[in-house]
């Protein structure tokens, strides 16, 4: 596209670069390089432009954009397309149209804004616009269903290694998949699937992060990263430090490294060795919560002794 070329072009160069070059390098006109440039200043891009220097970026819009995204990332699976829209009701009924039009595996949608973002558990998912990042990515594994506890516990491990390293926040994971600073929820993953018997088509992860959402515009007992670090983010790198993470972690659970993931998630785990109180359809278990098993279940320890496992619920962190 001739418009990420020419915002290449700007930011590349270190200062001004002329419209002569321009014209030269993409072999069009002074005049439609004029065009692409009103064009992007009405995306929000500032751009100087002054008589015998050229033109020079000032600054880049606080909007996500497929080719930056894309640029320089870097991974092999995760990010192999990446479609960003505006406002839409929600990433993960997009990335389920995508997966059943056969996207490519990786193949990642977010949005500045959802309408009716979603959570665990039938929970809203508050996505204000171009405050947070949202998006669904849709993967093939071929595994059977009990061990899709390992991709999300995965992800849970990725997410936060990739915040830790973008913000120097310390984050923790409680379990399943809730990203938590200081006791407050950061992040969290909502994993859907299609599937057909006991065969998974594909699964569509949702990552749900507050990046620059003040505290107005957050869910009560949340936080967003520049809350807590004191500082805003550029979510481009934020998105893009994510999807690296999540790469290399889906590359490690397909070649069965899962014991490694499943020790990296212990040691980010708010959950174990915590007395909690789970609650799901089969009704609700206190104990200490004491392991994960090979599947990624967790394990509760009862006051009777009797160990039992859960892969889904609602956890209460008791103390
Ligand atoms: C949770 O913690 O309950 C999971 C939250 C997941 C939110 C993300 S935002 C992108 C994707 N689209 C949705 O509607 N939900 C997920």
């Amino acid at each position: 596209m001739m418009q990420e070329q020419i915002i290449q072009f700007l930011k590349e160069s270190d200062g001004y670069i002329s419209g002569e070059e321009i014209s030269v390098k993409l072999k069009i006109s002074r005049a439609a390089i004029w065009k692409h440039m009103q064009e992007l200043r009405a995306e929000g891009y500032e751009i100087a432009a002054v008589p015998h220097l050229g033109y020079r970026l000032v600054v880049c819009p606080d909007k996500l954009l497929s080719y930056e995204i894309t640029s320089g990332l870097g991974t092999r699976t995760i990010g192999r397309q990446v479609v960003v829209l505006d406002t839409v009701i929600s990433t993960m009924d997009e990335a389920f149209r995508m997966g059943m039009d056969n996207c490519p595996e990786g193949a990642v949608v977010c949005a500045e804004a959802q309408s009716k973002g979603r959570g665990r558990l039938g929970r809203a998912w508050s996505s204000p616009k171009g405050k947070g990042l949202y998006f669904s990515v849709v993967l093939r594994p071929q595994v059977p269903l009990n061990q899709l506890a390992q991709l999300t516990l995965m992800s849970a491990v990725a997410l936060a290694e990739a915040i830790e390293t973008t913000s120097g926040l310390k984050v923790l994971i409680k379990w399943p998949n809730d990203i938590l600073f200081e006791s407050h929820k950061l992040a969290g993953i909502l994993t859907e699937l299609r599937a057909e018997s006991d065969q998974v088509k594909f699964v569509v992860l949702g990552i749900g992060l507050n990046v620059n959402s003040s505290l107005n515009q957050l869910a009560p007992q949340a936080t967003s990263l520049k809350l807590a670090a004191g500082r805003s983010f550029n979510r481009t790198q934020v998105l893009q430090a994510v999807l690296r993470c999540l790469d290399k972690g889906y590359a490690r659970l397909l070649r069965h490294e899962w014991p490694t993931i499943m020790q990296e998630w212990l040691k980010h785990s708010a959950t174990i060795n915590k007395r909690v109180r789970i609650t799901d359809a089969a009704g609700t278990v206190e104990g200490e919560a004491v392991d994960l098993d090979g599947d990624g279940a967790l394990l509760i320890r009862k006051d009777n002794g009797l160990v039992v496992r859960k892969t889904a619920g609602d956890i209460f962190l008791l103390r």
